[in-house]
């Protein structure tokens, strides 16, 4: 896997998918079924009303808390918005930030994902920067422009001194949620191409210590194939995380 500068990273994005019942029963059951190594990091990143009660339940153990978005300032008229500040003293540790979901859906551009970035770090909460190219930007050539500009952005009120303050999540949008995970030499391209320009921001030092994870339809079967790649530090998953046995041969072969 990632050699010795980069511990593997899995993170289980649950979405907009259990109700705060389900979600006790399924990081119940993920504590039962994770045998926890020191050798990955396994995050589990619930909607915000379910925070406090797996937050509860992972205290003490290795899981570490997530969460699927944060506002960028700490407080203020925003209504119907979940500040930093707020995940931060509930325990999260790593939260989600730039999903393409949140793009298409909800009006996210560069410079919001750019604010909620620098918010995330001011509560010393590590952002997992999601950046990838939809299907169309694919065919027309636009990959590497689209996700090297996606990256700068993100990044640009973020200060790295030591890499691990951050995560970038390669998701190429197509194969969100498809069943069609990109091929293990695409995903290789964009992360080489990823560290590249980390290098060229903060110095290959730096670079060589952030931690770039693949998301899009990893599931049980492709798990091996995906993140053994030694550009691979680990994985987003969505609808593979909320079963606990696809979820637990993911975090396998991440390890
Ligand atoms: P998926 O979702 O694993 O269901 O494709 C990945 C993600 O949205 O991060």
């Amino acid at each position: 896997m990632s050699g010795s500068l980069r511990r593997p990273l899995v993170v289980g994005n649950w979405k907009m998918n259990l109700t705060e019942v389900q979600a006790a029963t399924l990081v119940d059951q993920l504590l039962q079924g994770l045998s926890t190594s020191p050798r990955v990091d396994v995050a589990v990143a619930p909607a915000f009303p379910c925070l406090r009660v797996v937050a509860d339940r992972i205290s003490g153990t290795s899981l570490l808390l997530g969460a699927q978005n944060l506002h960028w300032e700490d407080s203020g008229p925003f209504t119907g918005e979940v500040s930093g500040r707020m995940l931060a003293e509930l325990g999260v540790r790593v939260v989600i930030v730039g999903h393409s979901e949140r793009r298409t859906h909800f009006g996210e551009t560069d410079e919001r994902v750019q604010r909620k970035m620098a918010a995330a770090r001011r509560h010393e909460m590590i952002p997992i920067l999601c950046v990838g190219e939809q299907e169309s930007e694919r065919d027309d050539g636009r990959t590497m422009e689209v996700v090297a500009r996606q990256l700068r952005r993100g990044l640009s009120d973020v200060a790295l001194r030591q890499g691990s303050e951050v995560v970038i999540a390669y998701e190429p949008v197509w194969a969100i949620g498809t069943g069609r995970a990109a091929l293990p030499g695409q995903i290789q391209e964009v992360h080489r191409m990823i560290r590249e320009e980390l290098g060229s921001m903060v110095g290959s030092e730096i670079a060589s210590k952030v931690r770039i994870l693949y998301g899009g339809s990893v599931a049980a079967g492709n798990a091996a194939d995906l993140l053994g790649p030694s550009e691979v530090d680990g994985a987003l998953v969505g609808g593979a995380s909320l079963q606990v046995e696809q979820f637990r041969a993911i975090v396998g072969a991440a390890a």
